[in-house]
């Protein structure tokens, strides 16, 4: 038998022990190791098998760094059938998480019990798959394919009361230490001569099932989930469950497992799975760096960002403090954060008991000697570099000795404003995206002089309040704001070109995004743009530069603010609507600026759109402002909603083929000057050696 599976006998109840750390994947040697346990037992003395894990967590699913590899025997499916077809009864026993391969496992056990704690789930479909060993077709069994669909579907774990209602577990295990209470619970099982109890022997009556439900599911999830491949498939595993006799449904689960597997959907999820584990590592920080306690914060500037960050921290029970320049931005700022919950409670995401908890978390004061005590500052005032200063001048004569100063500037210079400070190692950026409670990213700015305790503090605060962190050094909008300049010019320049704001908009939202760059501008505030380039001295006076961007604004068309940007907003539903108007003008521009008008392809929008991001992304590597290619790759599925089934930029380029990327960036200069389309020389070093960005990060790592 394996290291790392052991199977002992107590009294009367065979135990199978998996050890597999850190998570109890389910690499080959744990599949042989269950399997072969399972074979002894069914010939000695147990009367009954616990299948029970060490360490923190139950199975937590397949291998998945085994996944593109040559498969390797036996395959779960044989070790799920020895447990289902075992003459003794089984008991998996689950402390932690049951996930994926691991629930499955479970599934074809014949009980299931669980500590109150643990939770079980198929997270497959985050990884663009299905569950490939059962999960469609013993879910659906147990609970009814509605709850099947929303948990396989959603891939969101469910605790175990919940379970435990849903009829996923049969016993919530009360003793401290679950081995025993398990032995203690098959024991019962065997005196009271329980029978095993396969899933597979329920069937599902396909007329409970509602005429239509099925293609609805499919209409509901092509919608919710764009360009993701796994969700109308799980939807025919259901129908399987429903139609097909168990054997047939488990082939048919399979075969559709197995294309998800192989599809680059799939391929550039897992990629998104490593990378997000992969940037909360810093490259030359030990694992074990020290960090500081943090346990009250405050925030400075109570507008959008700074409600939304007062409430994640207030989320996690950590008192805050916001400090605002008057009792009346004060008041304002507190209101905001009383709507947003308002709207979270209304959604029925949040017992109304515990907002006002929350809101109980967040006090206001307009007094700095009220945030002395505090171990994290986060500045969230208006982006101003000097407004930031004199507030770090003032944080640095009042804040206790060892409290970290952050900032949460989209652009501005963090090591300029830690230097107006005596200690610039405290300092360093926080950068939050907007809205600051819901979206995923951190990214956390290191300044030259930035202390390693503080890094590391940063990134466990930030990973405490369930953000995804990526670092980032100092330069103008770090990692992602810096890369998104040349989308937002491409966008606009389209126009000029010929296309229209709804192609630009569709065609990138085809492609994945969540909101095309235009409806985008327009839901932020056109006004933000243009102001944002009227503080800039270093953009070129090129007349053709976000000159749609600057027209409207100059017209007072502002964006959704004002009902109309780019489109036309139906002040009702906030429905976004082409308008002619806004052809009209753009047509009028292009002839002002003698620019012939054509028609442009999906292709050539996407790549206009796309490649300047990947051209500054090699940048930003060379200069090592990010840490890896796959970190790039986070920042924008988390930040900035680039579709995850797509990877990430860095990704979407090597799959495309850097060679290519490289050409048609070069057609592009030809066409448009080297003003706009200055080639990085990462890129075309290997383009030209027919290389990947995950080959340079391999040999860089
Ligand atoms: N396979 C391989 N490695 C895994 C893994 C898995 N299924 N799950 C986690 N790991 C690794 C992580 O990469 C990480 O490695 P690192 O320390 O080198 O970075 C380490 O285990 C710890 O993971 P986390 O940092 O994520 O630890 P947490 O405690 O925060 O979370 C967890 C634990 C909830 C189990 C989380 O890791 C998780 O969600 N894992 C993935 C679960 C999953 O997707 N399972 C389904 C797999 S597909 C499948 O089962 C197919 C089947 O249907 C046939
Ligand atoms: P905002 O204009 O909504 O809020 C700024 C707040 O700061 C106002 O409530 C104002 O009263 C307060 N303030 C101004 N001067 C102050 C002072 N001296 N002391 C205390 N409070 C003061 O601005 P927003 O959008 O919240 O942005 C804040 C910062 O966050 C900026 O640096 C911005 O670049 C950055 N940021 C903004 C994002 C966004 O999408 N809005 C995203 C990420 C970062």
């Amino acid at each position: 038998m394996s290291n790392v599976v052991n199977y002992e006998i107590l009294e009367n109840i065979g135990v199978i022990s998996v050890n597999n750390p850190p998570v109890n994947a389910l690499a080959q040697v744990v599949r042989e190791g269950i399997l072969n346990a399972v074979n002894v037992a069914q010939g000695d003395a147990s009367q009954a098998l616990v299948l029970y894990c060490e360490g923190r967590t139950f199975i937590a699913g397949a291998d998945i760094t085994e996944f593109g590899k040559p498969p390797k025997e036996p395959g779960l499916p044989e070790v799920l059938l020895a447990l289902e077809n075992s003459s003794k009864p089984v008991i998996a026993a689950i402390h932690g998480t049951a996930l994926g391969g691991g629930f499955e496992v479970a599934l074809a056990c014949h009980y299931r019990c669980a500590v109150a704690a643990a939770k079980v789930g198929l997270p497959e479909v985050k990884l663009g798959l299905l569950p490939g060993a059962g999960g469609t077709q013993r879910v659906p069994r147990l609970t009814g394919v509605e709850a099947a669909l929303a948990m396989i579907t959603s891939g969101n774990p469910v605790p175990a009361s919940k379970a435990h209602a849903m009829g996923l577990v049969d016993e919530i295990i009360a003793d401290a230490d679950l081995k025993s209470g398990a032995v203690n619970y098959a024991q019962e099982l065997v005196v009271s001569g329980a029978s095993l109890k396969r899933i597979r022997d329920i069937t599902i009556d396909p007329a409970s099932i509602e005429p239509g439900f099925f293609d609805n599911a499919r209409k509901k999830l092509a919608l919710r989930a764009r360009g993701q491949i796994a969700q109308d498939k799980i939807v025919s595993c259901l129908e399987a469950a429903v139609n097909l006799p168990m054997d047939e449904g488990l082939k048919r689960e399979r075969e559709l497992f197995r294309e998800l597997l192989v599809s680059p959907e799939s391929a550039a999820m897992r990629h998104i799975f490593f990378a997000e584990r992969q940037a909360a590592k810093i490259k030359d920080l030990p694992r074990d760096t020290p960090v500081r306690d943090i346990e009250k914060v405050a925030i400075i500037g109570g507008g959008t960002m700074g409600g939304g960050i007062a409430m994640c921290f207030a989320n996690m029970g950590i008192p805050v403090v916001m400090l605002e320049i008057n009792d009346e931005a004060l008041q304002r700022g507190l209101d905001i954060v009383r709507k947003n919950y308002t709207i979270t409670v209304k959604k029925g995401k949040l017992p109304e008991d515990q907002m006002e908890q929350r809101i109980g978390m967040i006090t206001g004061t307009t007094d700095y000697a009220d945030i002395a005590d505090v171990d994290l500052v986060i500045e969230a005032v208006f982006e101003n570099l000097e407004l930031k200063k004199e507030i770090f001048t003032r944080l640095d004569a009042v804040c206790k000795s060892g409290a970290i100063l952050a900032t949460n500037t989209s652009y501005q210079d963090v090591d300029a404003i830690a230097a107006v400070t005596d200690r610039p190692e405290d300092v360093l950026g926080m950068h939050f995206f907007s809205p600051a409670n819901v979206m995923k990213l951190l990214e956390v700015v290191r300044g030259a002089k930035t202390a390693d305790d503080v890094l590391a503090t940063a990134m466990k605060i930030g990973k405490a309040i369930g953000k995804v962190c990526a670092l980032s050094r100092v330069c103008y909008g770090f990692i992602g704001n810096r890369m998104l300049s040349g989308y937002g010019r491409e966008a606009q320049m389209l126009l000029l070109d010929g296309c229209t704001p709804a192609q630009v908009d569709s065609t990138l939202e085809n492609f994945g995004m969540a909101m095309g760059p235009l409806a985008m501008s327009d839901l932020a505030g056109l006004d933000v743009g243009y102001k944002a380039r009227q503080s800039r001295g270093d953009l070129s006076d090129d007349p053709k530069l976000f000159r749609m961007g600057t027209v409207l604004v100059e017209m007072g068309r502002h964006g959704q603010k004002t009902g109309s940007g780019y489109y036309q907003y139906d002040p009702a539903t906030r429905a976004r609507n082409s308008d002619p108007e806004v052809e009209a003008l753009i047509k009028a521009e292009a002839d002002k600026l003698g620019i012939e008008q054509r028609d442009i392809s999906a292709e050539e929008i996407i790549a206009r759109c796309f490649y300047p991001l990947i051209n500054e992304a090699a940048l930003i590597l060379e200069e090592g402002i990010a840490q890896r290619p796959s970190d790039i790759d986070v920042v924008y599925v988390f930040g900035y909603a680039f579709p995850v089934a797509r990877g990430g930029p860095m990704h979407y380029a090597d799959q495309i083929g850097l060679k290519s990327v490289y050409d048609k960036i070069c057609e592009f200069r030809d066409r448009y000057g080297e003003d706009y389309w200055k080639l990085a020389p990462l890129l075309q070093k290997l383009a030209e050696e027919d290389s990947t960005f995950a080959q340079w990060a391999a040999e860089n790592s």
